[in-house]
């Protein structure tokens, strides 16, 4: 099944040649025969990260959106909260089973407030298209990025066939 990917990496201080868990990223999905349609780095700031989040699903298509970092407790941690004003639905069980499966790597997983959320895909008149993005927020570091993909991947195929 072709499944095409955005990263969206944020943080204050990264440029794109930096982004070592972004890039990770990239590798592991195209390693799973996937594509990664974009790969962008954000500041965080709120407005930027659901912009991005909107440009890739409904200008670039893509299916799965990956946010990396911001979801931790600092006032500057705010891509939880710029995930869910361009997202409709929540789906909890992605996000709790990433909690799930980090804790057993780091106790230092339950200071990720990442969310996991469905978007409403717009067309370029503002009508729903009929189809359903994926919004996976995963924190920011390579190693927690690598995690956390770990632990969800092998249900993507199967959440895409659904959202269909
Ligand atoms: N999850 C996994 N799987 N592995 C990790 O190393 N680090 C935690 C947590 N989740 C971590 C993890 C830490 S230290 C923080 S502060 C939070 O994610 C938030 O990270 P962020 O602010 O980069 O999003």
């Amino acid at each position: 099944m072709d499944i095409k990917f955005a990263i969206v990496t944020c943080s204050d201080t990264r440029t794109i040649e930096q982004d070592e868990a972004g890039s990770a990223l990239v590798g592991l999905i195209e390693g799973a025969g996937w594509r990664v349609v974009s790969h962008v780095v954000v500041c965080d700031d709120a407005r930027a990260i659901s912009d991005a989040i909107r440009a890739a699903t409904d200008e670039l298509d893509a299916d799965i959106v990956l946010t990396c970092g911001g979801t931790g407790l600092s006032a500057r941690d705010v891509t939880p909260e710029a995930t869910a004003v361009v997202c409709e639905r929540d789906v909890p069980g992605i996000a709790e089973a990433i909690r799930a499966y980090s804790l057993a790597k780091t106790r230092r997983a339950m200071l990720s407030r990442a969310r996991c959320m469905q978007r409403l895909v717009r067309g370029s008149d503002g009508s729903f298209t009929g189809r359903l993005a994926l919004v996976i927020n995963f924190p920011g570091s390579t190693k927690a990025a690598r995690e956390c993909w770990e632990a969800v991947s092998d249900q993507l195929e199967h959440a895409m066939k659904m959202s269909a």
